[in-house]
């Protein structure tokens, strides 16, 4: 009779429907020194768990994430979780003074957040200073049990992840150049899952290698976590099919390389040759650059090996390696081409639900501009010129950084003297953005934030500036995915351009490359209460200022306004 009751109750355990809602999973992230060696240098650098780059945090749609991340480091850190929505828990969502203070050596703070309505690729970094430079690792998100992918199942899932290798401190890096003004040294080398390849001097052992059988189809999770730098990527004699971008599912496409802005993720399909190929392939990414500056123009290699036959003859050492052709450093036409084929997938399951209606527009320019030098004593300054420093804005405002967390400040009604809940809708002084620029580069500066009402609908063109240089800007909004309607060239022109929006399947993502020289229209729907960080995820920039905020508003229903904050929020 027990016997049978136990069956009976296993069975029964057995038969139950997948439950729709998640489980909760723990992870503990200690941030901790870690000495690592590359390119012949040796240093200390500030990690996760001892890890570089960081462990992979793995969760389904519908999970709720518990991340103890304990600081056991001279610095202050906090992480952000590049990419969730954070429905109604912007406390766990990361940038430092933004929605939390920092949290302080020997504290630690929990994270907790669920995945709600996304699957896909995406990925953590500290949200401080430049300590992303070594602190970051993928997040990957899979679908809920039992729900496939809209492609072929994978044979199998890597992981690669760009980042960007100094020799130097990158701490030390920063702070030097906002002493002086200029912009900061560039990278020694970019890596493949923290690996330079054999492309460096003293890296050759360094390589990050993709061994695969013949016939068969890989899930490629491909992660810009590069400081300063878009990448192209390419793998030698083999094309590939993007499938997803910024965790969403997109109309796929094949290319021989894609292009990967800071910040953005992109899923491909790499199908091996159907038979032993007796040759090895490099993969290799290099910059897309736009700017005036200097930056690190090397390229960094890791190899595709494939897996040899039980008698196979020559050691895999031996093998012909073949080089991919990437485009030129400041392929422009690539750039564009290649988002033009980014869509939506716009299925029956995965809807693209574009925002028809609009409450309210804005818009902004992006770009670079100066601040008058700050040094006493008559010393000079080292940027554009020797009286002047670098410096970024949205809307010529360029963002100061508070002293005390913004979310926090509203939620307890304590903002005076901390932000102004004034941001511009348009650029208070009009001037043609791509056309000569004007002999006044100097940004104002300020803690600006756009107030949202709950729900509002919103339209946003971001417009790049010729001021020191046009260039492409990685635009990264928190706490959203947006709907990228339109991009071009010149000046938005807000009487024709409008007309050529794609309403329909354009794509959704989290982080837009703004074209050199031209702009991008993007629409989101303002329904997540908080205040929400949106910068380019070009650090340098970010460091200038080229950041702002948006504070949304609590709708009247209890399911719409933002969580309490969690008892062990940081304090400043
Ligand atoms: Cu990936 Cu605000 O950052």
């Amino acid at each position: 009779m027990a016997s049978w009751l136990l069956f009976s109750v296993f069975s029964f355990v057995l038969l139950l429907p997948e439950p729709a809602v998640g489980i909760t999973r723990h992870y503990t992230l200690d941030i901790k020194m870690h000495t690592v060696t590359r390119l012949c240098h040796t240093k200390s650098l500030v990690s996760v768990n001892g890890k570089f780059p960081g462990p992979k945090i793995i969760a389904r749609e519908g999970d709720q994430l518990l991340i103890k991340v304990v600081n056991h480091v001279p610095n202050n850190i906090s992480l952000h979780w590049h990419g969730i929505r954070q429905l109604r828990s912007g406390w766990a969502d990361g940038p430092a003074y933004i929605t939390q203070c920092p949290i302080q050596t020997g504290q630690s703070y929990l994270y907790n957040y669920t995945v709600v309505g996304q699957r896909g690729t995406l990925w953590y970094h500290a949200h401080i200073s430049w300590l992303r430079a070594t602190v970051y690792g993928p997040l990957i998100i899979l679908p809920k049990h039992g729900v496939p992918y809209p492609f072929p199942k994978p044979h199998k899932e890597v992981p690669m992840v760009f980042g960007e290798w100094f020799n130097a401190d990158t701490e030390a890096i920063i702070r030097q150049a906002t002493l002086t003004g200029g912009g900061p040294n560039v990278s020694d080398a970019y890596t493949i899952n923290g690996l330079p390849g054999p492309l460096y001097n003293c890296s050759a052992k360094d390589t990050f290698r993709l061994r695969v059988k013949p016939g068969k189809t890989y899930l490629l999770r491909i992660i810009n976590a590069a400081l300063n730098d878009e990448l192209f990527f390419s793998i030698a004699n083999h094309t590939v099919t993007v499938v997803e971008a910024d965790a969403v599912y997109v109309k796929p496409f094949e290319t021989n390389t894609i292009l990967i802005a800071p910040g953005q993720t992109t899923n491909v399909l790499l199908k091996t040759k159907p038979s032993y190929p007796s040759a090895s392939f490099f993969m290799t990414a290099r910059p897309y650059a736009t700017g005036q500056g200097t930056f690190d123009n090397t390229t960094v290699a890791g190899i595709l090996e494939y897996e040899q036959p039980k008698h196979a003859k020559t050691n895999i050492k031996n093998l012909p390696l073949f080089t991919p052709v990437l485009p030129a450093l400041n392929d422009t036409n690539f750039a564009t081409k290649f988002s033009n084929k980014l869509r939506s997938l716009n299925s029956e399951k995965f809807p693209a639900n574009v925002p028809q209606k609009v409450d309210r527009k804005f818009f902004f320019t992006v770009g670079l501009g100066t601040n008058p030098c700050n040094h006493k004593n008559n010393q000079t300054c080292q940027g554009p010129t020797n009286t002047t420093m670098f410096a970024a804005s949205i809307s010529n405002i360029s963002f100061t950084l508070p002293t005390k967390a913004l979310l926090q400040s509203h939620y307890s009604g304590r903002s005076d003297g901390v932000y102004s809940p004034n941001f511009p809708w348009n650029p208070i002084v009009p001037f043609n953005y791509t056309g000569t620029p004007p002999n006044n580069t100097m940004v104002s500066t300020g803690t600006n934030l756009m107030v949202l009402r709950y729900n509002t609908s919103v339209e946003l063109v971001m417009q790049d500036t010729s001021i020191l240089g046009a260039e492409s800007h990685p635009l990264h909004l928190h706490g959203f995915n947006f709907f990228v309607v339109g991009q071009g060239f010149g000046n938005f022109d807000p009487n024709k351009d409008p007309k050529k929006f794609n309403l329909v399947d354009p794509i959704e993502r989290n982080t837009v490359g703004v074209p050199s020289g031209g702009w991008a229209a993007i629409r989101f729907l303002a329904d997540n209460p908080g205040v929400w960080f949106m910068h380019c995820h070009l650090e340098v920039h970010t460091s200038w200022g080229l950041r702002m905020a948006w504070l949304v508003l609590d709708g009247d229903k209890p399911d719409q306004k933002l969580l309490p904050p969690p008892a062990d929020l940081p304090k400043c």
